[in-house]
């Protein structure tokens, strides 16, 4: 069974969030989209908390995250312990989340990135193994 990706969005990353929704199936995941389903304007906090509500759920392991600069939702999506948001902005920042900080969702603004970098970066962040070691301590001490 494949792994399950939740993804969700502002009315400023609702664009971007279309066009990862196919990236992330061609990757291979089953994908939990929790909205915004249109333009239509919706609070960041809210739309963050149908994520970290299903991640804590169980419903998902791994999240996108995207409001109009990825700041909205890195704040909401770092309030709880077990979680680990990263906004990232391009493929170097989206491995080093991965690698060195095991971060559990990815953040993305989507106001500030073209699609092709959006994608770099979603590829990135979704195929890039934890190093673990010495980053295993500091990441245990997070939470
Ligand atoms: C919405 O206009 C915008 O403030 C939001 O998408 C996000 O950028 C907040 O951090």
């Amino acid at each position: 069974m494949s792994e399950t990706v939740a993804i969700a969005a502002d009315h400023g990353g609702f664009e971007l969030k279309s066009i990862l929704v196919p990236e992330l199936r061609a990757l291979g995941f089953s994908v939990l989209d929790l909205g915004t389903t249109n333009g239509g304007a919706v609070d960041y906090p809210d739309m963050a908390e149908r994520l970290t509500a299903a991640m804590r759920e169980g419903q998902a392991a791994r999240g996108v995250l995207i409001c109009g600069s990825g700041i909205g939702m890195s704040i909401a999506v770092n309030r709880h312990r077990e979680l680990r948001g990263a906004l990232v902005h391009d493929a170097l920042t989206a491995r080093l989340a991965r690698q060195h900080n095991d971060a559990n969702v990815l953040v993305l603004g989507g106001r500030l990135l073209g699609s092709e970098l959006a994608k770099d970066c979603l590829k990135t962040f979704f195929t890039t193994p934890f190093e673990g070691g010495r980053h295993a301590r500091r990441v245990a001490k997070l939470s």
